[in-house]
């Protein structure tokens, strides 16, 4: 049997990064982590407990609470993935609205919500066999993963499959609306001080505007396959 290893997924919004990782950690047998559930997650408090609206942002409020945000994710065979748990709550779909989107760049830049997300990611994934997807993966929470993609698509790309799925869900939302977010993301992630997404060193850029799914998983399993032999 082949080593387990770590394998680190980051990129843009939407770039189809959750989806090839739930094929992946299925394929394989390992752990997939959503990161990003986690910061929508922390978010999603932040709404709940009046931390951040539409003109206020209370952040030292959110710095004190953290001790009370406890999350966990808990997997759901008929749905084949973990879904994501807020002081025991189930808010896997609370998470994933367009006002969620909205807030959780500002939520992510702040240090501390980082430090203690990034402490629980890496004890998640302490015994290899996981694969994480997010924006500092490769980069902050594990920068000796064996494998480190990251995924790019441009932003008409990355809008259209997000309205869509935002549409398939009955979220009434315009596309402008959705791109809008999109490109507001992707400067906020890439502009702020604390890690920023970046490219990881060693991580293999792979554009999937053009590609299918199964392209995408070929593609990526090829890799698995060459790493794992390697080692
Ligand atoms: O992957 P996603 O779109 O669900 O992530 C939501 C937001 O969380 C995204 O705008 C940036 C932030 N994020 C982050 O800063 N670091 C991560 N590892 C994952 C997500």
């Amino acid at each position: 049997m082949s080593k387990k290893i770590t394998i680190a997924i980051d990129g843009f919004s939407s770039t189809g990064k959750s989806t090839l990782a739930k094929q992946l950690a299925k394929h394989l047998g390992y752990v997939y982590v959503d990161s990003g559930a986690m910061y929508r997650a922390v978010t999603y408090f932040a709404m709940q407990n009046g931390c951040v609206g539409p003109d206020f942002f209370d952040k030292q409020t959110l710095i004190n609470s953290l001790p009370f945000i406890k999350l966990h994710f808990e997997f759901n065979p008929d749905l084949g993935f973990a879904e994501m748990y807020l002081n025991g709550e189930n808010v896997e779909a609370a998470i994933r609205t367009i006002e969620v989107s909205g807030y959780v760049s500002k939520i992510a830049e702040v240090s501390e919500v980082r430090a203690k997300l990034v402490e629980q990611q890496q004890e998640m994934g302490k015994d290899k066999g996981i694969v994480m997807d997010g924006r500092d993966i490769g980069t902050v929470v594990f920068p000796d993963a064996e494998l480190k993609v990251f995924m790019t698509a441009s932003p008409e790309t990355r809008a259209r499959r997000r309205y869509d799925e935002l549409q398939a869900k009955g979220q009434e939302v315009s596309f402008e609306a959705v791109l809008k977010n999109v490109v507001e993301r992707d400067h906020i992630d890439t502009h702020r001080e604390d890690s920023p997404l970046v490219m990881a060193d060693g991580a293999i850029e792979i554009d999937n505007s053009a590609l299918t799914r199964e392209e995408q998983f070929d593609a990526v399993l090829a890799l698995v396959d060459q790493v794992s032999k390697s080692l």
